[in-house]
C-alpha cells in the first residue's frame, strides 16, 4: 500500500496544504511546534478514526474555524481508495470512503492501513497493561474487522455486566448475570484466539528485529494468561472462572476476568524489561513490535503497510537509527524529526518535506 497524498484543511496549524509522498522513505523536517507531528496523526487518523493524541475530535480544527477537513488518497493491491474525515464544532464527524458517507466507524479499517511510532509508544513498554491491549487492539482492528466488532461488543456487554454488578439487588444479580455472561464469552473468545494468533505470529519477529537492531539482545513477548487453544477450551474456563469469582466481582463492583484484564509478559535478555532495560533498549523494543506489525500485516494482504515513525530516531544512538533505516527500506515510510544530518541519512534515498508554521516550504 501506498499513500500518495494528504491534503489538510483547517486541520490543527494548517490552513489548506498537501502533502505528496514518496513510495519510499518521506522525511518531514522542520523545527519544534511547526505540524510535524499533526500532519503525521492526521494520516493515522484517517486509518483507525482515532489519534492517541486527540480526546475530542474538535480538538483538531484550527482554531477560530468551523470545521476541518483532511483527505488521503492511497494505492493498494485493491486499487485506488480515497478517505476523508470532516470535524465540525456543532456536529460529529463524517468519514467518506471514495466520497461516499459510512454509516459505521468499522467501515473505515482497512481502506488505509498504517503502523504508527511515537515516543509515546515507550508506553508499550514502560506503562500498564491497558497500552499493551491498545497496540493488540489497534493493529487487529485494522486488519480484522471481526475483531474490531467483537471487541465492541465485548466492551458493551462488559459495561452492562459492570453496572449491574454494583446494583443493589443481588436476587437481581443472581438471575440476569447469566444472560450477559453469554454473550460476553462468545466475543471474549474472538479476541482471545486472535490475539494469541497475533501475539505467536508477533514474537518470531518482534525477537528478530530486536535482535538486528541492537547487538544480538534477545527479545521474547508472549501472553500472560493461559485460556486454552480452541475457542471450546476457552469457552470453558471462562465459564467456570466467572462463576467462581462471582461473590467477589459482586464485592468489587467490576468483572476482574477476561480479556480487558489481559498483558503481554516481555522480557529482554531474559529479565523484565520494564525493570531492568536501559532507555535505548526500551524504545528499540518498542520499535521492534511495531516492525513485526509490519510483518504481520505484509503476511494478510500481501503488502506492507505505511510506517510512521514520529520523532523516533532521537534517543537511538547513530548505529541503531542506521540500522533501522536500513530495515525499512523498500517500505514506505514517513519520518518526523528536526534535522536530517548527513552522519545518519548519508546514502538513503529519501524525499525531503519542510514545514514551518503550518505550510510545507
Ligand atoms: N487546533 C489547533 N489549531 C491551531 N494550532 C494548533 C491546533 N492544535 C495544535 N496546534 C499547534 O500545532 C503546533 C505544532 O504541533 P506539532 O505537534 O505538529 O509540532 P511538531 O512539528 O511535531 O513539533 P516537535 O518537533 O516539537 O514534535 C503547536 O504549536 C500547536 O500549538
Ligand atoms: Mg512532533
Amino acid at each position: 500500500m501506498k499513500v500518495k497524498n494528504l491534503h489538510l484543511k483547517n486541520y490543527r496549524n494548517y490552513i489548506d496544504e498537501t502533502f505528496t509522498y514518496g513510495d519510499g522513505l518521506n522525511i518531514v523536517c522542520g523545527k519544534n511546534a511547526q505540524g510535524k507531528t499533526n500532519s503525521a496523526e492526521a494520516i493515522f487518523m484517517l486509518c483507525t478514526g482515532y489519534s492517541p493524541r486527540v480526546k475530542k475530535d474538535k480538538q483538531v480544527i484550527r482554531y477560530g474555524e468551523e470545521s476541518a477537513q483532511i483527505v488521503a488518497e492511497a494505492e493498494s493491491n485493491y486499487g485506488l481508495v480515497k478517505v476523508e474525515m470532516r470535524f465540525y464544532q456543532s456536529a460529529r464527524k463524517k468519514i467518506l470512503i471514495n466520497e461516499v458517507p459510512i454509516a459505521k466507524i468499522g467501515e473505515l479499517m482497512g481502506n488505509i492501513n498504517s503502523v504508527f511510532f511515537n515516543p509515546n509508544e515507550l508506553k508499550l513498554i514502560q506503562e500498564s497493561p491497558e497500552d499493551r491491549r491498545r497496540f493488540m487492539d489497534v493493529s487487529l482492528s485494522q486488519m480484522n474487522k471481526r475483531y474490531f466488532y467483537a471487541l465492541k461488543t465485548y466492551n458493551e456487554v462488559l459495561s452492562h455486566r459492570n453496572s449491574l454488578l454494583k446494583s443493589e439487588d443481588r436476587n437481581l444479580i443472581i438471575d440476569t448475570i447469566r444472560l450477559w455472561d453469554e454473550q460476553l464469552i462468545e466475543s471474549a473468545i474472538t479476541i482471545i484466539t486472535e490475539r494469541n494468533n497475533f501475539i505467536s505470529k508477533l514474537a518470531p519477529y518482534a525477537k528478530a528485529s530486536h535482535a538486528e537492531l541492537s547487538d544480538g539482545e534477545i527479545l521474547t513477548v508472549e501472553p500472560i494468561k493461559e485460556y486454552g487453544t480452541t475457542r471450546d477450551e476457552i469457552r470453558e474456563f471462562l465459564k467456570r472462572s466467572l462463576i467462581e469469582r462471582l461473590e467477589r466481582d459482586i464485592i468489587l463492583g467490576y468483572t476482574t476476568i477476561g480479556p480487558h484484564r489481559d498483558d503481554l509478559k516481555i522480557t529482554l535478555n531474559g529479565e523484565d524489561i520494564k525493570v531492568y532495560a536501559s532507555q535505548g533498549q526500551q524504545r528499540t523494543a518498542a520499535l521492534s513490535l511495531k516492525l513485526s506489525e509490519l510483518e504481520i500485516f505484509k503476511d494478510r494482504f500481501s503488502e506492507y503497510p505505511l510506517l510512521i515513525l514520529d520523532d523516533a530516531l532521537s534517543e537511538l544512538d547513530i548505529t541503531r537509527q542506521r540500522r533501522l533505516l536500513k530495515k525499512v527500506e523498500g517500505i514506505q515510510t514517513i519520518v518526523t524529526c528536526t534535522n536530517t544530518p548527513s552522519e545518519v541519512f548519508g546514502g538513503f534515498d529519501y524525499k525531503k518535506i519542510l514545514v514551518e508554521g503550518g505550510k510545507i516550504i
